[in-house]
């Protein structure tokens, strides 16, 4: 079994993680739902405290269901060390408070998730720390975007929503010979469909309110690293930030993530179809897929590193944001809605909804233009989902 195979993340989605519970022999990890540990003497306590004995202190620093998660996507991502945190946006910004400092540059994707790309923008210069935009797919804008002080270059690959692809190997390669890390936030591919970490990464995100919880009932974000000290580090700024994830966060996560590659998997058959159908539908103008993409090298990188094109399509209709508001408003399975990676499919309209904090100025730029309409497709049936498109485009 290739252990960047679909065959293989299958079985760890469902046997990583968790050990069986020392006390009953439970098969899933009991939810410890504490916020404290109690040592057995003062010693014991000043020994945890000084790192000199293995154990539980106090949730925030560490829980065992916690770590069983951590574990998991460790473990899926190729990964030795994961930090569970309360969202995504906690894993995004701790990244680069732990990492960062004034005087620090980093070099970005210019179509990211629009909290993150405000975060950078308007939070991170505050502390004297800059970002440039570019399109990371293009190795020259990242090359002339680079400079002296450049800490971190932070990708999303497929883009959130243009779904631009970049070169993980190639962004890798050139971060570490201009000693600098690479961040790769994989929300969008799910470590079934891509792992970064492979591919040269020193970190891995997650925003784990999307496929990797899958169910729409929880927000919570994860980081994964294979060298200790990043980890480390990361580790000392998230626990003083605070943005640690609950307990029972953690297990209801783990619970999702057995169920995986079955979820991934179905909604990508789902999309291929429904990316067909859009593209082929007379009210439809474009059509954002990667299986469509027709640049040469772009599409040789999709060969490389991805495992299929994922579940997320961005479209535009002829008519603009006005036929997209109305197709919002008439579909009926398909829920309006933001977020993605759900078993129910998503539908969003990035220029007033996820991104409507990024200026239009630059939103334009990086692609995501007004009339353009964000569909996460999830499991329902594809006769479902394509007659109730048919139904709500035939109204546009
Ligand atoms: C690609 C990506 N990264 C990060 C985030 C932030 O995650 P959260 O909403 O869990 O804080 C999101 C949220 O939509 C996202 O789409």
């Amino acid at each position: 079994m290739k252990k960047n195979s679909k065959e293989n993340s299958q079985t760890l989605c469902i046997h990583s993680g968790g050990e069986p519970d020392p006390v009953y022999g439970a098969v899933m990890p009991p939810i410890y739902q504490t916020s404290t540990f109690t040592f057995k003497s003062a010693e014991q306590g000043g020994r945890r405290f000084a790192g000199k004995e293995k154990g539980y202190i106090y949730t925030r620093l560490g829980n065992p269901t916690i770590n069983a998660l951590e574990n998991a996507v460790a473990s899926l991502e190729c990964g030795k060390y994961a930090l569970a945190t309360s969202t995504g946006m906690s894993a995004v910004s701790t990244i680069f408070f732990a990492l960062c400092s004034a005087g620090d540059h980093i070099v970005a994707s210019s179509a990211l998730y629009g909290a993150t790309r405000v975060f950078l923008e308007n939070e991170l210069q505050r502390f004297g720390i800059t970002t440039t935009f570019v399109d990371t797919s293009r190795k020259k804008e990242v090359e002339k975007a680079f400079q002296k002080n450049t800490k971190i270059l932070y990708i999303e690959t497929p883009t959130n929503p243009t779904l631009r692809i970049s070169d993980i190997k190639w962004c890798a390669d050139y971060a570490h010979k201009h000693k600098a890390i690479l961040a790769v936030d994989n929300t969008f591919l799910s470590p079934i469909l891509q792992k970064p970490l492979l591919l040269g990464a020193d970190i891995v995100l997650h925003s784990v309110t999307k496929f990797l919880n899958g169910h729409s009932d929880v927000v919570g974000g994860i980081i994964v690293f294979n060298d200790e000290d990043l980890k480390e580090k990361v580790s000392k700024t998230l626990k003083h930030l605070g943005g640690t994830m609950d307990p029972h966060q953690a297990y209801l996560v783990f619970r999702g993530i057995k169920t995986l590659a079955l979820r991934v998997l179905s909604a990508q058959e789902n999309a291929r179809k429904v990316a067909k159908f859009l593209k082929n539908h007379k009210a439809v103008q474009k059509v954002i897929y990667p299986e469509f993409e027709k640049d040469p090298e772009i599409k040789k990188v999709i060969k490389k590193q991805m495992n299929g094109p994922g579940a997320l399509i961005s479209f535009e209709l002829k008519g603009g944001f006005e036929a997209g508001k109305k197709l919002l408003n008439s579909v009926k399975i398909m829920t309006l809605a933001v977020s993605l990676g759900g078993v129910e499919s998503l539908i969003q309209h990035p220029a007033s909804m996820t991104h409507s904090g990024v200026k239009r100025e630059e939103r334009i730029k990086a692609g995501i233009t007004d009339g353009l309409v964000r569909l996460s497709v999830g499991c329902e049936s594809f006769e479902d989902l394509s007659e109730d498109l048919k139904r709500a485009l035939e109204k546009v």
